[in-house]
């Protein structure tokens, strides 16, 4: 059965979940349906950009609780359930996720895999692991204490409620709340403009981005300068400039900025002098 919608507009790849019966709760079969051609999308030079959503109901409920229910401590450990979604965060090309409705347990985890999380007014997130006798397990406990903190990350966690989209961006989980109706257009505005700047500064900016989580301020800023250093060596980077100085929109090819550089000389004639 399928169910996630995958369509390409542009240079942005529209990802949708679609088990409404289950308020697109997340299976095994909805983690490889999506996982799958997203990791394959990754490295396409013609994909700028990956955007996730649901439907105005649910972005997604959760973990499948009746998939939850059939394992064992054994199988879980096993199998290491859920691990399959760390696929989905390690792809590289920038993600945002669209929220309308329920973002709760591992949705809201996966929306915030994401890069960016936009939200529609009637969105609500949580983490109501605590009810089943659980913790969150696709990152919640991590990236939700990242994003709004120790103290609201406690609050979500320990007792279970949801937030509204309101407090949801107070908070500095979501970017932007937009009206219901507005959410899809201007999301995917937003994923078009990102697309269509170099796919190579993009990622950069990501990767720099989230290694504030992992390291101490030195290190952060070392690493932000070496990549900063390393995108000169792009031809991305020379467009972008020449453009601004040209009066004119850059033209981003995502390429290097030069062939390799032929050898000036070859084994043979090496060995013949
Ligand atoms: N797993 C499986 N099925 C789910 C589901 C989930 N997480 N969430 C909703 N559904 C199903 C319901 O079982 C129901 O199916 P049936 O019609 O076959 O009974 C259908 O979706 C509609 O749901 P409700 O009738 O409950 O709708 P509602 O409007 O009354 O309530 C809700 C909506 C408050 C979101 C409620 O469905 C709910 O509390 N869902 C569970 C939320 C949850 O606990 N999520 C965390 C899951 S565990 C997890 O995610 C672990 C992790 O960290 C990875």
């Amino acid at each position: 059965m399928s169910f996630v919608d995958i369509e390409h507009k542009g240079r942005t790849v529209v990802a949708t979940i679609n088990r409404p019966e289950a308020l697109n709760a997340l299976n095994a079969d909805i983690c490889s349906q999506l996982v799958d051609p997203l990791v394959a999308l990754d490295n396409h030079p013609e994909v700028g950009c990956i955007l996730l959503t649901g439907n105005e109901r649910a972005f997604a409920a959760g973990a499948d609780i009746k998939e939850l229910a059939c394992h064992t401590y054994e199988s879980a450990l096993d199998t290491d359930l859920l691990v399959c979604w760390q696929r989905f965060a390690e792809i590289r090309t920038p993600k945002i996720a669209a929220v309308s409705g329920y973002a709760l347990g591992g949705g809201c985890e996966l929306a915030m895999m994401c890069d960016i999380i936009y939200a529609a007014e009637n969105a609500k997130f949580g983490q109501p692991e605590i009810k089943l006798g659980l913790i969150p397990g696709m990152g919640g406990t991590q990236r939700l204490t990242r994003l709004v903190g120790r103290t609201k990350a406690m609050d979500m966690v320990l007792t279970g409620r949801m937030i509204n989209a309101t407090d949801a961006e107070r908070f500095g989980l979501v970017a932007q709340v937009y009206k219901n109706e507005e959410l899809l257009p201007a999301s995917l505005a937003n994923a078009d403009k990102i697309a269509n700047f170099g796919k190579i500064a993009a990622r950069a900016a990501v990767e720099t981005i989230n290694a504030a989580d992992n390291s101490h301020m030195a290190a952060g800023l070392l690493f932000e300068q070496r990549s900063y250093h390393a995108l000169w060596a792009t031809a991305d980077a020379r467009e972008g400039m020449q453009a601004f100085l040209e009066k004119r929109d850059a033209n981003f090819s995502g390429k290097p900025k030069a062939e390799k550089p032929a050898l000036s000389v070859t084994p043979s004639a090496t060995l013949a002098t």
